[in-house]
């Protein structure tokens, strides 16, 4: 193997690398204590790796499933003598089957697919299909810029803000959707203080987010996740800014758990919460967030620390990964397309028409 291209430094914003016809993912699970590039040759690793969270964050686990389709369509046109399009059927099926809750993934590959039904089935389909997977990377880091400058409009005077796990660079193609506000509003001098909810039990917070703003010079204070109300108590926080897996038609959010009740909190004491993702992750199918498939992942994710199992023998587990928000305390959903204020199914029906 020609290890001359393997990508040995990256920031936050290289996470996901296409480069001379092998795709790399900066191996999340590791971060910051070294930073890793995973090589996928296959879109069956490619599904892998987006269940293991080598790779996570709604957006960028649609970005890294049509890089798999890439894969996938190359492997199907060397293999395949019926037909390289039914030959992709089963790749695509893996991706599908990654992960539940973050729409993104499903967008993207119906996006791949449309592509695919429009393609010939005589020609090597992988230039087309890398094009596509490259334009929606690009898009997404566009996405996230002009919700930068939208959400950091919302921001009325400087404050210190809560976020919770990463909606940064990381978790998206660059940029990051809530970092990305965070990012813009802290350059405009609307940011004192970013505090970062350590995110149980995957501590997002912890280390991908203090991460991402450390290597930005915003300066980041760790909560653990029950101290967020607490915090607000205190005052001085007039935001909480967070991303999103999934909105359904009537602006009810999905995000990793623990954002609803930050939401509640911050009802309580009159804080604002701020929903930044990009149209991608709306899901107009879904009447409303019942409707979002919630993923439970394994026990062990509570049961151990650090790979140690730390819990009582015979305790049993719960563990939804994401919760829902409902759109009334939610102040605004941030989009590329503009600013939904105050969330119904009337709003976000005229968002995603305009
Ligand atoms: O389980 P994860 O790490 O994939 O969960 C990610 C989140 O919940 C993020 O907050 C969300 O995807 C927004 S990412 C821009």
């Amino acid at each position: 193997m020609d290890a001359s291209n393997i990508p040995t430094q990256a920031g936050p914003d290289d996470a996901i690398v296409w480069r001379d016809g092998r795709f790399f993912l900066l191996d999340q699970r590791y971060l910051p204590e070294r930073v890793e590039f995973l090589e996928l040759k296959t879109a069956a690793a490619t599904a892998r790796a987006i269940h293991a969270m080598v790779v996570r964050g709604a957006p960028a686990i649609g970005i890294t499933a049509a890089y798999g389709v890439v894969l996938a369509g190359v492997a199907a046109y060397r293999r395949s003598t019926g037909g390289w399009q039914s030959a992709i059927q089963a790749d695509l099926d893996e991706l599908r089957q990654s992960r539940p809750t973050a729409v993104n993934l499903f967008w993207a590959l119906s996006r791949m697919e449309a592509l695919i039904g429009r393609l010939s089935q005589e020609r090597d389909p992988s230039d087309a299909l890398l094009q596509e997977a490259m334009l929606i990377h690009r898009e997404d880091v566009a996405a996230n810029r002009q919700m930068g400058e939208a959400g950091a409009a919302l921001i009325a005077s400087t404050t210190a803000v809560i976020t919770h796990c990463n909606a940064g660079a990381l978790a998206t193609g660059g940029y990051g959707t809530a970092l990305g506000v965070i990012r813009a509003a802290y350059a405009k001098g609307m940011i004192r203080e970013v505090f970062a909810d350590e995110t149980r039990p995957w501590l997002q917070g912890a280390r991908l987010t203090a991460w991402e703003l450390l290597q930005d010079g915003i300066p980041v204070t760790l909560l653990a996740d029950g101290a967020a109300a607490s915090r607000m108590a205190q005052g001085g926080v007039d935001w909480v800014i967070v991303g999103s897996d999934r909105i359904a038609a009537n602006g009810d959010v999905a995000n990793k758990i623990g954002t609803y009740g930050l939401a509640v909190a911050a009802k309580h004491h009159g804080i604002k919460v701020m929903v930044a993702a990009p149209t991608s992750t709306i899901d107009m199918s879904l009447p409303s967030g019942r409707e979002i498939p919630i993923e439970v992942r394994d026990a062990d994710e509570l049961l151990c620390y650090g790979g140690r199992r730390v819990a009582a023998q015979g305790a049993g587990v719960w563990n939804p990964v994401f919760d829902i928000t409902p759109a009334e305390l939610v102040d605004a959903i941030v989009t590329e397309r503009g600013v939904v204020r105050s969330p119904d199914g009337k709003k976000m029906e005229n968002l995603m028409a305009s």
